[in-house]
């Protein structure tokens, strides 16, 4: 079973807003909360490795913010733009008003990329 690690509280992910956190000491996620829902992904667009922090949010859409990749928030694929590759996906769990985050990625296929 995988770990979980507390990314904030509930207040700390406006809605819209992409916010980075580093989860197993070097490893950038993004967490996004969207349509009353909170998503974690990976932190860096596939196509040319920027963060994703800044990007654009559309419902369960994540927009990259250089040249528009859209990722799917739920599944991690790609949907749009140039990048060819989806992003990793991480379980959300609320328990209060603290956020954990799978420190394993649900997509084993979409290894995060490492800086
Ligand atoms: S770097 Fe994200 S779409 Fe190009």
């Amino acid at each position: 079973m995988s770990e979980y690690v507390k990314v904030g509280t509930l207040e700390d992910f406006p809605p819209g807003e992409v916010r980075s956190r580093i989860i197993n000491n070097d490893e950038q996620i993004s967490v996004v909360s969207s349509d009353g829902k909170l998503y974690a992904v990976g932190g860096w667009c596939t196509h040319l490795k920027v963060s994703l922090r800044g990007s654009y949010v559309e419902h369960q859409w994540l927009w990259c913010w250089l040249h528009y990749s859209a990722f799917d928030m739920e599944t991690g694929a790609r949907m749009d733009g140039p990048a060819v590759d989806g992003i990793p996906v991480y379980d959300v769990r609320v328990d209060g008003e603290d956020v954990y985050v799978s420190a394993e990625a649900k997509t084993s296929d979409l290894k995060p990329i490492s800086h």
